[in-house]
């Protein structure tokens, strides 16, 4: 059942139509992405749809993912994007793992690092290896809701209005420069489940604005 307080449109989000707004206008080549990813994967995929369709001047060189059962790699091989497992478990130290995901990173030539859906916490061997060229996708506010469970903790804490914000990666955890927010209402019959689907709706659209507003800063034109 959907809020019949709210039309259909506003429902789904409250923010204004993000058209890629910073696409680069004459790109010499795509910017090599590289994506890490633990999960379904809809992240990844809404970047690689996007680079289909011609709204990101990019190329995913690489996915790097942790979790064996991840379906991004599935993902992966419909689009023949090369697939990278790095069990983290196969691994002494988040910076053992943050070494092999830079190893493999500069192995593909990547030259932006996209976080969609990684579960983990990066340390500053990654960090410092792409300074300021590691992007994040958050499902809520920042700097509300920071770490673990973001949905459950809005709706915890009673918001009428939460969303997903893509941002640059610090080592404090959610905590780097803004890239693009959207916001999300939060309906009086949301559960974790109905919130977080209506959030990753607003998801695919703000990774795919970010990376073109990430690539527009790297490439000196905004
Ligand atoms: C997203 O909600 C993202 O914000 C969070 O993890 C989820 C990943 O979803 N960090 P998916 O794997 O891209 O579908």
């Amino acid at each position: 059942m959907t809020s019949s307080l709210l039309p259909d449109w506003a429902s789904q989000c409250l923010c204004s139509p993000i058209v890629t707004p910073y696409r680069t206008a004459n790109p010499e080549k795509p910017m090599k992405l590289g994506v890490l990813a633990s999960g379904s994967g809809s992240n990844f995929e809404a970047i690689a749809q996007a680079i289909a369709q011609q709204h990101l001047e990019a190329q995913v060189a690489v996915l790097v993912y942790n979790n064996p059962q991840a379906k991004a790699a599935v993902r992966s091989q419909q689009h023949n994007i090369p697939a990278q497992l790095l069990n983290h478990r196969d691994y002494a130290s988040r910076e053992a793992l943050d070494q092999a995901i830079v190893d493999v990173l500069r192995q593909y030539d990547v030259e932006l690092v996209v976080m969609a859906g990684w579960m983990r916490v990066v340390t500053p061997v990654l960090l410092e290896a792409f300074p300021r060229r590691v992007l994040n996708i958050h499902p809520s506010l920042l700097p509300s809701f920071k770490g673990i469970r973001a949905v459950e903790q809005a709706i915890a804490a009673q918001v009428k209005i939460t969303g997903c914000t893509a941002h640059w990666v610090v080592p404090e955890v959610d905590s780097g420069e803004i890239l693009v927010q959207a916001a999300v209402p939060v309906l009086p019959e949301d559960t974790t489940e109905t919130l977080h689907a209506r959030i990753q709706v607003q998801e695919h659209r703000v990774i795919v604005a970010a990376i073109n507003r990430a690539i527009a800063q790297i490439r000196g034109s905004l």
